[in-house]
């Protein structure tokens, strides 16, 4: 995308507020939305609207000529956009100045050069944005100014570190294995400023809208200026006020769409390989994971269970009886989820191809012949997913696999991948990438009639072919919650699909990579997000992979996943000491489950990722937005990860605040630095002070009973309120409110005393009478214990407490009428 072929600097020479206006190539009249409340601007040789929603969401669309393209809003299921009216007056130093009574942010306008700043009520510049260049051909181009000190997260899935300056990133969707480093397989033109705090504005966020390659210099070739091209489209910008990271991520998710509360399993360890590839090796897989105890709740088939890689059909040898082996592995707790790849083999002979054809279901080429890419199967036609009635035929192809008993789809390939052709060398087949698409054509995702180039929607294929499995595992998924894995996508994917980050490798510096990226990928609005646990490409050695699987076992989605040629990655393929490691990671995952489960629900509730950069809980501290290796597991969880070979100490940071290690129950305040001893066996992790995490035993898989249904770890050291809500884990109940909610109140030091309220449960899920923990960390033996204020003896039956290394542990009968805890002095 170069510049130069850009028109000057846009001016401002007009305006006018709401009204119709000209829009679409043929000069046909398109109703916009949301044109009561939008401030329309006519620029030089271009045109412009800015609208100002009521949660401060400013939106900027420009473009070349009198017609700006349609709102993208219906294309990708958004909600309908909602500017206020706007009051404008005239600068007397020339201008304009618009507000919106009741958004929390006003909007200036310059003249020549055109120029637009975003204050907030105390008249800090939020954004300010210039340099705004409209190409004829349809690329735009804009300039958000850049001050010291400010970070930039998000952009999606990038490698890299956790601060973006310096980087120029580009957005378009590509098969982005091996050492690959820019752009990848997914494009979330979104990234958030993070400003030091106290002086100026708080945080702000910006969303490129482009379904084609776009591009960010984000302060490379100029220190002062973060620049931002799109190559069609013209310029769909949208900015989100903070001050918070949390509040910009809010805006950003409410417009695009949030994460649902995936189903309890999917929470659960998944193991992976390319590929099981028959029924035998895949019970073999069950019967070790189960007698070894590694607790795990999926397990993946690769492409090798497919008939010669046609998608939706099974290999009648390898796999002759398909529902009676998922039958089986669910009889043993474990799911069973397929790869569907979007390419369709081109094979008269087969159902789904010849299916289809007769709708009509493939890209075309320009000149209207039929585009296939080649794949695994050879050739491969590719469904043109931004048609609704292939969506819903892609949907109903579904049925008989998820009739077999599979509980998930993990979808690959879709950016779309292929590649060019295949080359033999002997033995060896060479794939030469990349495959042609310039002559590839789509239906504009906006208006099906039209024809639009491939490339200008690319990017949104991924996400596209997500939405049509996604209604397939509501249709006839045997589970009420669907889970989809999805490799590509766009702002937004999480609606439909976690997300992980493709073929990494098994190298060291893949699994500190991981920490960022993830991290980025969260603020970007994907909470569900992993890296393929081992990495997938080369040869993992016990130390990386316990080193992987001890983080890993913590990542929102995880996956143990390998490449066919590759060591073997299941854990146990590591000797006994690394299988040792990966069942204590993976219950600890177990452990913390409802921890877990409730940070996906305050995503799907808030947007709040449940990996959270420390800056996130953190934003008045300035040392905490540096720090790039550690992450916090929602607010209460500190990780500070070993990912360099032969480590046995990690150097980490503590951010403001008392903090337990979860090892040893050592209590710390900070902020300070801190040097831990980090043997083989140990993953450095804190709890903060003054939080309550509710836990159980660890289980095999989600659906085993476990000894300790409920555990609540309690961290003394500050005051905090939280709710602990339960549901069946499974169907879609909870969203007419069939949970039950439990309100956890923290006193520090209420008359001395810690005390700890259970409040009385709520709702109409039912939980049966059960054993309730309660374990209050950094504890001497206290004089006394009281349960609802009467003082509760030394016992291991309930209600009684005991006193295990610095831990007070107190036992009693959780009948949902809630209850009072005090330990007495406070510690
Ligand atoms: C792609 C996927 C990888 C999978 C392989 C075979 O490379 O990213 O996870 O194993 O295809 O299906």
């Amino acid at each position: 995308m170069a510049s130069d072929r850009y028109a000057p600097r846009a001016a401002l020479c007009g305006w006018t507020i709401g009204g119709r206006h000209e829009g679409g190539p043929q000069g046909e009249r398109r109703e916009e939305p949301g044109d009561e409340g939008e401030l329309r601007l006519e620029l030089s040789g271009a045109v412009a609207v800015l609208g100002i929603a009521g949660d401060g969401t400013v939106r900027l669309r420009a473009a070349s000529g009198s017609a700006l393209p349609a709102l993208p809003e219906t294309a990708v299921e958004r909600g309908p956009w909602r500017p206020l009216a706007p009051r404008v007056h005239e600068r007397k130093q020339g201008g304009l100045g618009v507000v919106s009574p009741g958004a929390p942010v006003s909007v200036e306008i310059d003249a020549n050069p055109f120029a637009l700043r975003v204050l907030d009520r105390t008249r800090h510049a939020v954004a300010e944005l210039r340099d705004l260049r409209l190409d004829p051909e349809g690329a735009a181009q804009v300039a958000l100014r850049v001050r010291a000190g400010e970070r930039f997260f998000g952009f999606g899935e990038k490698r890299g570190g956790l601060d973006k300056r310096g980087e120029r990133l580009r957005m378009r969707n590509r098969d982005g294995g091996g050492e690959a480093a820019d752009p990848l397989y997914v494009s979330i033109p979104f990234f958030a400023v993070h400003r030091p705090h106290g002086e100026g504005a708080g945080d702000c966020g910006l969303l490129l809208e482009s379904f084609g390659p776009s591009e960010f210099d984000v302060a490379s070739r100029r220190d002062d200026a973060i620049a931002m091209q799109t190559a069609t489209g013209g310029l769909d910008l949208m900015i989100f006020p903070g001050p918070l990271l949390r509040d910009v991520v809010e805006r950003f998710t409410s417009r695009v769409g949030r994460s649902p509360l995936p189903p309890l399993w999917a929470l659960g360890h998944h193991q992976s390989r390319y590929s099981y590839a028959n029924e035998r090796q895949v019970r073999e897989l069950a019967a070790e994971i189960r007698s070894r105890r590694i607790p795990t709740d999926v397990v993946h088939l690769d492409i090798d269970y497919m008939d010669g890689f046609r998608v939706f059909t099974w290999d009648p040898k390898r796999f002759a009886d398909p529902a009676a082996l998922t039958k089986e592995l669910r009889e043993q707790g474990l799911r069973v989820v397929t790869i569907v790849d979007p390419g369709v083999k081109v094979d008269p002979d087969y159902a789904v191809y010849r299916s289809g054809r007769e709708h009509d279901a493939f890209c075309r080429r320009r000149d209207g012949g039929e585009y296939s890419l080649r794949v695994w199967p050879g050739n491969a036609a590719l469904p043109d997913f931004n048609r609704s009635e292939v969506r819903s035929w892609w949907a109903e192809q579904h049925r008989a696999l998820l009739e077999t008993g599979v509980s998930g789809v993990w979808n690959d390939m879709n950016e779309p991948a292929g590649w060019g052709a295949d080359l033999r060398l002997g033995r060896t087949m060479l794939r030469l990438r990349e495959q042609d698409v310039s002559d590839v054509v789509q239906s504009d995702p906006s208006d099906p009639e039209r024809v639009v180039s491939h490339e200008s929607v690319r990017n949104l294929y991924g996400l596209q072919h997500c939405r049509a499995t996604r209604a397939a595992l509501e249709s006839f998924g045997r589970e009420h919650r669907p889970f989809l894995l999805s490799r590509s996508g766009y702002a937004g994917v999480q609606r439909y699909a976690a997300l992980w980050t493709g073929d990494n490798s098994s190298r060291w510096s893949h699994l500190g990579e991981s920490i960022p990226m993830l991290l980025n990928l969260s603020l970007s609005g994907v909470p569900f997000c992993g890296a393929d646990i081992g990495g997938y490409f080369g040869h993992c050695t016990p130390e990386l992979y316990a080193r992987w699987i001890q983080i890993g076992a913590l990542y929102p989605f995880a996956r143990t996943h390998s490449a066919r040629g590759g060591r073997r990655q299941e854990p146990w393929r590591f000797g006994a000491r690394v299988e040792a490691i990966a069942r204590h990671a993976l219950q600890l995952r177990m452990r913390l489950l409802p921890y877990l489960y409730g940070l996906f629900r305050e995503a799907e509730e808030t947007g709040a990722p449940v990996w959270r950069p420390l800056c996130w809980e953190f934003p008045d501290d300035p040392e905490a937005a540096s720090v790039e290796d550690q992450l916090l597991l929602g607010p209460s969880l500190l990780v500070a990860p070993v990912v360099e070979r032969g480590a046995r100490r990690r150097d980490l940071y503590l951010p403001p605040g008392p903090w337990f290690s979860w090892h040893d129950g050592a209590r710390y305040v900070g902020p300070r630095r801190l040097e831990v001893d980090a043997p083989l066996e140990r993953l450095p992790l804190f709890a903060r002070g003054g939080s309550v995490i509710p836990t159980r035993s660890p289980v095999a898989h989600v659906g085993e009973t476990a000894a300790e249904p409920l555990v609540l770890e309690v961290f003394p050291g500050g005051e905090s309120r939280g709710e602990l809500v339960e549901d069946d884990g499974e169907t879609s109940a909870y969203r007419g409110g069939v949970v039950a909610r439990t309100a956890l109140r923290l006193w520090d030091r209420a008359g001395g005393r810690l005390r700890l309220e259970i409040g009385r449960r709520e709702g109409p899920y039912r939980i049966e009478e059960r054993l309730l923990r309660v374990g209050i960390h950094g504890c001497a033996p206290p004089d006394s214990v009281f349960l609802d204020g009467t003082p509760v003896s030394r016992n291991e039956a309930p209600p009684g407490y005991g006193v295990e290394e610095g831990c007070v542990q107190v036992r009693l009968l959780d009948r949902g009428e809630g209850a009072a805890i005090e330990i007495e002095p406070a510690p």
